[in-house]
C-alpha cells in the first residue's frame, strides 16, 4: 500500500507585506527540501502568485475563499481566483475563520465540495477548544466537526483532502498538544475514517498537527504514528525555524 505523505504547511494568516513576503521566500529558497515532505505554504490572498513564482519548488494554497462561482459578492475571492494565481490548495474550517466569521459546519461543507470540484486539495481543519478539552470533550467534539462538514465526501474526494488537528487552546498560545495527546486524536481520527470509510482510506489520508509547533517540539510531535506532520502558525515566518520544522521527520 502507498505510504501516506508526510507534510509541513506554513500558515501565514494575515502576516507579511510583499517586501516581507520577498524576503521569507529569499531564504526559504535556499532551503535544501527534505526527501518524502511535501512542503507548502498559505500567503495572504495578494501574495499568492508571487510565492508561486518565488518558490516553484514548494506547494502553494490560500487561506480562503468564497464558495460561489462568481458574481455580486463584493470583497470576496473565488476557488477560480484562487486556483488561477497558482493555489493548489486551500485551508478550511480554521479556528479563527468558525469563531471570528462564523463560518458554520454547513458552510464549511460547501466549501469544501467547491474546493474539490474545482480541484483545490482542501486543508480541512479541526480541533476542540479548552472547554471542551477541559470537560473531556474532545474525541465526540472533533468527530461531529468531521461528520458535520468533512465525512460526506466519496472516498477519492476524501483521499485527496488532508486533515489538520488543531486544538484551539493550543494555536498561537504556546501550549503545544503533549504526544500522547495529539497522538489519541490522531488515532481516532484514523479509526472513525476506517469505521465510516475503509482501513485504505484511513492509512491514505494525511492527518497534520496544528497548534504551537515549533522548531523544539517538531521532532517529537512528527514521531507519533499517526502524526504525518504539521501545520505552521508563527513558527513559519521565519525561514530558518521552518527549515528546522521540515526537518524534524
Ligand atoms: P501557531 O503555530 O502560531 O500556533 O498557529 C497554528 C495555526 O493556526 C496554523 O493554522
Amino acid at each position: 500500500m502507498e505510504q501516506r505523505k508526510k507534510r509541513v504547511l506554513g500558515n501565514w494568516k494575515m502576516n507579511l507585506t510583499s517586501h516581507e513576503v520577498r524576503q521569507l521566500a529569499e531564504g526559504m529558497k535556499e532551503m535544501p527540501l527534505a526527501d518524502g515532505v511535501e512542503v507548502g505554504v498559505f500567503p495572504g490572498f495578494p501574495y499568492i502568485s508571487m510565492v508561486k513564482e518565488l518558490l516553484p519548488q514548494i506547494r502553494v494554497g490560500a487561506q480562503n475563499f468564497y464558495p460561489q462561482e462568481n458574481g455580486a459578492f463584493t470583497g470576496e475571492v473565488s476557488v477560480l481566483q484562487i486556483k488561477d494565481l497558482g493555489a493548489t490548495m486551500v485551508l478550511i474550517g480554521h479556528s479563527e475563520r468558525r469563531a471570528i466569521f462564523n463560518e458554520d459546519h454547513l458552510f464549511l461543507k460547501k466549501k469544501v465540495d467547491a474546493s474539490l470540484n474545482a480541484g483545490i486539495k482542501p486543508v480541512f481543519c479541526c480541533g476542540e477548544p479548552f472547554e471542551i478539552r477541559n470537560t473531556g470533550g474532545e474525541l465526540s467534539f472533533v468527530k461531529q466537526q468531521l461528520e458535520d462538514s468533512l465525512f460526506h465526501l466519496s472516498k477519492p474526494n476524501l483521499m485527496k483532502s488532508v486533515i489538520a488537528y488543531e486544538p484551539v487552546w493550543a494555536i498561537g498560545t504556546g501550549l503545544t498538544a503533549t504526544t500522547e495527546q495529539a497522538e489519541e486524536m490522531h488515532r481516532s481520527i484514523r479509526g472513525w475514517i476506517s469505521e465510516k470509510y475503509d482501513e485504505e482510506t484511513a492509512n491514505g489520508i494525511s492527518i497534520l498537527y496544528g497548534g504551537s509547533c515549533n522548531a523544539s517540539n517538531a521532532k517529537e510531535l512528527f514521531a507519533c504514528p499517526n502524526v504525518d506532520g504539521g501545520l505552521i502558525g508563527g513558527a513559519s515566518l521565519k525561514a530558518d525555524t521552518f527549515q528546522a520544522i521540515v526537518n524534524s521527520f
